[in-house]
């Protein structure tokens, strides 16, 4: 279920046509120079993964549908296949075989390395929207664990028998996992809420569940260290202030820092936090971290100030308390303590290829970057591919994705608008005209066809919103040009809601999401308000839920597609659940007079879930 319109396949149809004709691209191959579609396409590779005997890097194109091997002897492409689309993990089995998570087709290929090519040995359909994979060889037979984002499950599959033998219940929107090196725990992040899950990796029995330390979110891939006893991850941190330039400026809105738990069931208290922002220079949206084999090093990239961090693993210290907002001054103190190596682009994961050398995938640059560590330099950029100028659509996105485009590089719309969705935070946006008016982050996609926007509907032109985001919301020092705005736009007008998952093949509703479509047009009323295709309308309502507080009294109604992938409701994020929605807040007595059943509210349910 594609996501997204990718860039230059919506360009043009014939280009579709030739990428599938081509049976994938072979960058590598020296003779044959590449077709003008394959060279075209943008890569964005999302993840990077090193062969056990290092020879190989493999990426996972995110846009592209393709996984390119890169041998690292020479530093170049030797293979790109085409996969399938949303590729969103790799790891390798070993040396001959990786597993690659497809996002949007809702299955892992399994993929074989044969002559220096890649191809496709077998795929294995596991379930909505599946992200991160952690594989677990202390276990007989070896199991692959899969985050499955869009129902909130682990899969666990049997890497001999290729089948999903069990489904774990997690929280909202797991996104990344690890396994400790012990084999004991499993380590899930779900990201709505921001929460750790620990499970025992062996009897899939639930350990614990912790939420971050000043709500954490956009968890990054949790890395276990050596001894088993303590995951790290990176995230940035709703810190709750307004969004003012006083606030952003002390990191007092959204900060971003490295957070350590102990295993298997580290109490809050326990937890520890490093600061990654720096006075004036914050490390907007870490994301990635990876420590060097011999432990000297510590990196973690980050997307949104396009650099990767180097801190010197044996100097730092990481803060007994509380963290503070910078970064601690003992990495301030010594000047080879804490490095910045500027990566352009957005780069969004690290590993190491050995104690001195640091590989990053780089998503908005379709490359590989190779850093030597000790000495903070990029020395080699490795391409995968890609157009020569970006299209509109790439040019917003990277706009999006910006950190550097707000006060001292804090944060991006990808914060906020995970992206171009939502990290289920609320914010004090100070666009309705009023403090302390928490407001949900509402998804962007298909934001473009719902308008008026923003919760109270005040907001009449979506150009208009994008300028004052860009400008307001990131206490931009830029000047916004009209050029900037149109390129947002492009990017906005890609997001698509994906096809819910509980709809049957062919996307028909089920009986009881039949039973529930009639009440909403019908007994419930509810397309009074929720109109058309997207369920909204383009007038404003009180239902209830004002404040005295509010300045704009009205609220328009949300559009209720894409429902099924969103943790919270309502404009302050008041319920985590569709029934907490209609039977604390949002009541059918309440709006039309009409008492539902009990029978009749999961109906009408099923239904919401299915749009
Ligand atoms: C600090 C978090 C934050 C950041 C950063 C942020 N937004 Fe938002 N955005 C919000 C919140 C909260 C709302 C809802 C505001 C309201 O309704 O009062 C919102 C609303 C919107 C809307 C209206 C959506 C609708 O359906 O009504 C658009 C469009 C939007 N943002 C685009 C952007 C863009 C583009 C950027 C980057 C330039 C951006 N936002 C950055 C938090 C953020
Ligand atoms: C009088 C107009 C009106 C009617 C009738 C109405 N709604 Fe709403 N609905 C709204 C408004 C306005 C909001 C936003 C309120 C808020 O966020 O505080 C909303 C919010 C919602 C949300 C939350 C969506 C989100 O993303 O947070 C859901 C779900 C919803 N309505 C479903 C229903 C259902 C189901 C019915 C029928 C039983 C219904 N509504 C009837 C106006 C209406």
């Amino acid at each position: 279920m594609t996501i997204r319109v990718l860039a230059t396949l919506a360009a043009s149809t014939v280009l579709c046509g030739l990428i599938a004709q081509s049976g994938g691209p072979q960058a590598g191959e020296e003779k044959e120079s590449p077709k003008p579609a394959e060279i075209e396409r943008d890569r964005s590779p999302y993840c990077v993964a090193i062969s056990p005997n290092g020879r190989f890097a493999a990426t996972a194109n995110h846009t592209a549908g393709s996984v390119s091997l890169v041998d690292l002897k020479i530093n170049r492409v030797a293979h790109e296949h085409r996969c399938g689309n949303g590729p969103a993990d790799v790891v390798w089995i070993d040396d001959q075989r990786l597993m690659v998570s497809l996002r949007d087709d809702d299955n892992v290929a399994l993929l074989q390395l044969d002559n220096d090519r890649l191809k496709t040995i077998k795929t294995i359909s596991v379930g909505d929207e599946p992200r991160g994979i952690a594989l677990h060889f202390k276990s007989s037979p070896p199991r692959a664990f899969v985050a499955l984002a869009g129902i909130d499950q682990v899969a666990v599959i049997d890497i001999q028998s290729h089948k999903v033998i069990q489904r774990i219940p997690v929280g909202g929107i797991p996104r990344s996992l690890a396994v400790s090196h012990d084999g004991r725990w499993l380590i899930t992040c779900c990201n709505v809420p921001g929460n750790v899950y620990v499970h025992d990796a062996a009897t899939y029995k639930f350990v614990s569940q912790r939420s971050i330390f000043d709500e954490g979110f956009n968890l990054g891939r949790p890395i276990v260290l050596p001894d088993s006893s303590q995951v790290v991850f990176a995230s940035p941190i709703n810190r709750t202030f307004p969004v003012t330039l006083n606030n952003i400026e002390k990191g007092w809105v959204i900060d971003n820092r490295l957070t350590k738990l102990p295993l298997p069931d580290g109490k809050y208290w326990q937890q520890k936090q490093l600061g990654l922002d720096t006075r004036g220079k914050a490390a907007g949206d870490a994301n990635a971290l990876a420590y060097s084999p011999d432990r000297k090093w510590l990196v973690v990239s980050c997307g949104g100030s396009h650099e990767l961090l180097v801190i010197d693993n044996e100097i730092l210290k990481w803060p007994v308390a509380d963290p503070g907002d910078f970064v601690p001054h003992g990495l301030l103190a010594d000047e080879s303590a804490l490095r910045h190596v500027k990566l352009g682009g957005r780069p969004v994961d690290v590993r190491f290829l050995d104690s001195k050398t640091a590989i990053v995938a780089n998503y908005l640059s379709n490359s590989l970057q190779i850093i030597d560590v000790a000495a903070a330099k990029v020395v080699r950029t490795i391409s995968l591919g890609g157009p020569q100028t970006p299209s509109l659509i790439r040019r917003g996105e990277a706009i999006f994705f910006d950190a550097d485009r707000s006060f001292d590089s804090w944060f991006s719309c990808h914060s906020c608008h995970f992206e171009g969705h939502t990290g289920g935070q609320t914010y004090d946006t100070l666009n309705d005209g009023n403090y302390d008016t928490y407001k949900l982050v509402p998804t962007l996609r298909g934001v473009t066809k719902t308008g008026p926007w923003t919760w109270h509907g005040w907001q009449t032109s979506l150009p208009a919103s994008v300028k004052k985001s860009l400008q307001t919301t990131l206490s931009t020092q830029h000047e916004v040009t009209a050029e900037d705005v149109e390129a947002v736009m492009a990017y906005l007008t890609s997001l698509n809601h994906p096809r819910s998952p509980y709809r049957l093949p062919g996307g028909v509703l089920t009986k009881q999401a039949t039973r529930g479509q009639i009440l909403f047009a019908g007994k419930a009323a509810c397309a009074d308000c929720h109109q058309g295709k997207s369920k909204t309308s383009a007038d404003t309502y009180t239902v209830g839920l004002e404040s005295n507080r509010y300045f704009y009294r009205e609220f328009n109604p949300p559009s209720l597609s894409g429902l099924h992938t969103r943790r919270r409701f309502l404009h302050d994020g008041r319920a985590d659940t569709l029934q907490e929605v209609l039977t604390r807040h949002h009541q059918p007595e309440k709006l039309t007079g009409e008492k539902l059943t009990a029978e009749e509210l999961a109906d009408l349910i099923a239904y919401l879930k299915s749009l």
